[in-house]
């Protein structure tokens, strides 16, 4: 009777009472404005009234395979059937195999993993390892970055998503970004380094255990770091004896035409924390992976972590099947393929409206900031604001059924790895004729 009920709700009342008796992330939930959302498939998904949404942002960012894939909702109804669930002292099938093929496809010699519910606690035990494995407590980090909403990941978390919750974590320390925002634009590889090393030695090499960042920062701006930079990372941890850390959450998983980000830099971390992508969202999975040297210091000392949900069975393979479905539809590739027409597109945008202030990508990890002023780059937004004119831009995306994150001055475009070259144009119609908005706001 209650699956009914579920099938036969109306848009409307699916928001009504979920405004009313759930809390939205992230917002004053007298200005949330959801999308009702009755199922999905490959790059659409539909209300329950059957307007069809193209989900140009891949949900959050995590869908990457496409929704509703039979083979992992299979994998899935098996596992559920055999054993649902079992406690993370116990060793079963998945929780062995997804470690083997992780180990398969990890960077490097990334060898040994710990999973976990998603990002956010990835990134805890991830620094919690660091600690533990270096005997040092403080935690290098960048300020236009997001790892999560746990009080450690959050402290760690650069952007304002931190500020709610300080003085947070004790031991952050956080470094600037080679990317200064788009009226200052961006730095060498070379100066951002020269900052970074000053800070280390400021702080006292020997009292930090890790430096965290994002291969390709992403709710920030899909800021794709300049040639150099991350090999001079490894370069300057080597030389402190500080780890890396590499939080490929969001870039992970194909998004960048790469199993992860970093391969893009052939740079190696110590650590690397993952989610997201790894089942592409069909159920809640999160890893910390790490090199056999991290794992040896825990062969007689305690490693002081644990989950219920650790290793969750159903997770564990669902996260099979879908690192199966990125082989067997050669979506890495696609995404390869697809971010050249991506970039094309969007260079057409930033030939046609004067809106366009700058348009960066990476495989399908793609976003677009906007102007009002193309010689002075004035942001279309404020820093952690919105305006009329983004609002307007965000509207219509809706109303011609094109959903994306529209945040501050920028909009993201990371559709599905599956996406064809018929669907990107589809979407671009609709931001073109969108930027139209945005356009005449252009002094
Ligand atoms: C780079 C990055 N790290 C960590 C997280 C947190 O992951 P989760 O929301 O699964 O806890 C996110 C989520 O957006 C992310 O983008």
């Amino acid at each position: 009777m209650a699956t009914e009920t579920l099938k036969t709700m109306s848009g409307e009342e699916m928001i009504a009472l979920s405004k009313k008796h759930t809390l939205f992330e992230w917002s004053a939930q007298s200005k949330v404005d959801p999308i009702p959302v009755a199922r999905a498939k490959g790059i659409y998904f539909y209300t329950p009234e059957g307007k069809r949404y193209i989900d140009f942002n891949s949900q959050l960012m995590c869908v990457n395979i496409g929704h509703g894939d039979e083979r992992v909702i299979r994998a899935i109804q098996e596992q559920l059937a055999v054993l649902a669930y079992a406690n993370p002292f116990m060793a079963t099938e998945p929780r062995a195999r997804l470690g083997a093929k992780l180990a398969a496809i990890a960077p490097g010699d990334i060898d040994v993993f710990f999973f976990t519910n998603g990002g956010a606690e990835a990134n805890e035990n991830a620094i919690k390892l660091a600690r533990l494995a270096t005997g040092r407590h403080k935690i290098l980090a960048r300020y236009r970055s997001y790892h999560g909403a746990t009080n450690g990941s959050l402290s760690l978390t650069g952007d304002p998503r931190r500020w709610a919750i300080e003085p947070g974590m004790p031991g952050v320390v956080h470094v600037l970004d080679p990317y200064h925002g788009i009226e200052r634009g961006w730095d060498t590889a070379e100066q951002s380094l020269a900052m970074i090393e000053e800070v280390i030695q400021l702080e006292g090499s020997h009292t930090i255990a890790a430096f965290i960042l994002e291969s390709v920062s992403g709710t920030n701006g899909v800021l794709v770091p300049p040639d150099g930079y991350m090999q001079g990372v490894r370069a300057l941890c080597d030389k402190y004896g500080i780890l890396m850390i590499v939080d490929e959450v969001m870039a992970g998983f194909g998004r960048t035409g790469e199993w992860f980000a970093i391969n893009h830099w052939n740079v190696v971390p110590d650590i690397i924390s993952m989610a997201k992508g790894l089942t592409s969202a069909y159920v809640q999975l999160g890893a910390v992976g790490m090199r056999r040297t991290i794992a040896d210091q825990f062969k007689d000392k305690v490693f002081y972590g644990g989950l219920t949900y650790n290793s969750h069975p159903v997770a564990c393979a669902a996260a099979l099947a879908t690192l199966q479905v990125y082989e067997d539809d050669k979506l890495i590739e696609n995404a390869r393929k697809m971010g050249v027409v991506l970039r094309q597109l969007m260079d057409d945008l930033t030939r046609k409206h004067p809106s366009v202030g700058a348009a960066r990508s990476i495989g399908l990890f793609g976003l677009v900031e906007l102007v009002r002023d193309r010689a002075k780059k004035t942001p279309l937004a404020p820093f952690n604001g919105t305006s009329p004119e983004m609002a307007a831009l965000s509207k219509f995306f809706r109303d011609e059924g094109l959903y994306t994150f529209v945040r501050w001055n920028t909009f993201f475009t990371n559709p599905p790895l599956c996406i064809t070259e018929t669907q990107m144009r589809d979407a671009f119609a609709i931001i073109d004729r969108g930027l139209e908005i945005t356009d005449k706001a252009v002094q």
